[in-house]
C-alpha cells in the first residue's frame, strides 16, 4: 500500500469541469493523500485556469507558439512538473497528443479521461463520433496514457444509454456527469497504490 502524499498536475485546454471534480473530491476528503499543486494550460484564457486560481492553485499558461517544436514545448512543461515535484499528471480535457518528451518520464503516472467507450471513438469529438455512428450505448473511459491516441491501459469505464430524443449535446452532458465520477475514483485508486498495470490490463487491488 502507498500512503504517501502525491502532488498532482492537471493539464487542461478548456472549461475544466473535470479539474473541478478532482479538486472537489480532494477538498471533501474522498481523495485523502493528494493535492492539485499545479494546473497547466496550452490555451491562454481557458476557464480551467480561473477554477484553479479560485482554489489557490498555481495555474500556468504555456504557449505552444513560443517554442520551435513539440519537444521544446513539452520540455518546458516537464521542467515545471519537476519544479513542483509532481507524482501524477492528469489530462483533463487537454487537447494535444502527448509526445515522448513528456510521456517517457511519466509513463504509468499519466492518466487521461476520454468521453467514449474506448477503443471505440478515440481522438477528437468522441461524443459526436458516437452520436453520428448511431450507437445505443456510449460512455467514458479513464486510462493510463501510452504512445498511441487514447490507446493506453484502461482503469475504469462507465456506460450511458443513448436515448431516442438525444442531441449530441444532451449525450455529451450525460457522459460528462459520469466522467466527474470515474476520474476522481481513478485518482483515488492511484493515490492509494491500488492500480497495478499488468501488460495492457490494469488490475484494481482494493
Ligand atoms: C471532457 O468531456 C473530456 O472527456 C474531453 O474533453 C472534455 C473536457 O471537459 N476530453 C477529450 O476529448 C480528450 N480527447 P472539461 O474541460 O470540462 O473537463
Amino acid at each position: 500500500m502507498n500512503n504517501t502524499h502525491i502532488n498532482i498536475a492537471v493539464l487542461v485546454s478548456g472549461r475544466g469541469s473535470n479539474l473541478q471534480a478532482i479538486i472537489d473530491n480532494i477538498e471533501n476528503g474522498t481523495i485523502p493523500n493528494a493535492s492539485v499543486s499545479l494546473v497547466i494550460s496550452d490555451i491562454k484564457d481557458a476557464y480551467a485556469m480561473e477554477r484553479a486560481k479560485n482554489h489557490g492553485i498555481d495555474a500556468i499558461f504555456v504557449d505552444p507558439a513560443s517554442y520551435p517544436d513539440k519537444a521544446g514545448f513539452e520540455s518546458k512543461i516537464l521542467h515545471l512538473l519537476k519544479e513542483y515535484n509532481i507524482g501524477l499528471v492528469l489530462l483533463a480535457g487537454y487537447m494535444r497528443v502527448v509526445g515522448p518528451t513528456l510521456l517517457d518520464p511519466f509513463k504509468g503516472r499519466m492518466i487521461n479521461i476520454h468521453p467514449a467507450l474506448l477503443p471505440s471513438f478515440p481522438g477528437l469529438h468522441a461524443q459526436q463520433q458516437a452520436f453520428d455512428h448511431g450507437v445505443k450505448v456510449s460512455g467514458c473511459t479513464v486510462h493510463f496514457v501510452d504512445e498511441g491516441v487514447d490507446t493506453g491501459p484502461i482503469i475504469i469505464q462507465k456506460c450511458v444509454l443513448v436515448l431516442e430524443d438525444d442531441t449530441q449535446d444532451i449525450l455529451a452532458s450525460r457522459i460528462l456527469e459520469q466522467e466527474h465520477k470515474i476520474f476522481p475514483e481513478a485518482v483515488r485508486l492511484f493515490a492509494s497504490g491500488k492500480l497495478n498495470i499488468e501488460g495492457h490490463k490494469v488490475r484494481i487491488v482494493e
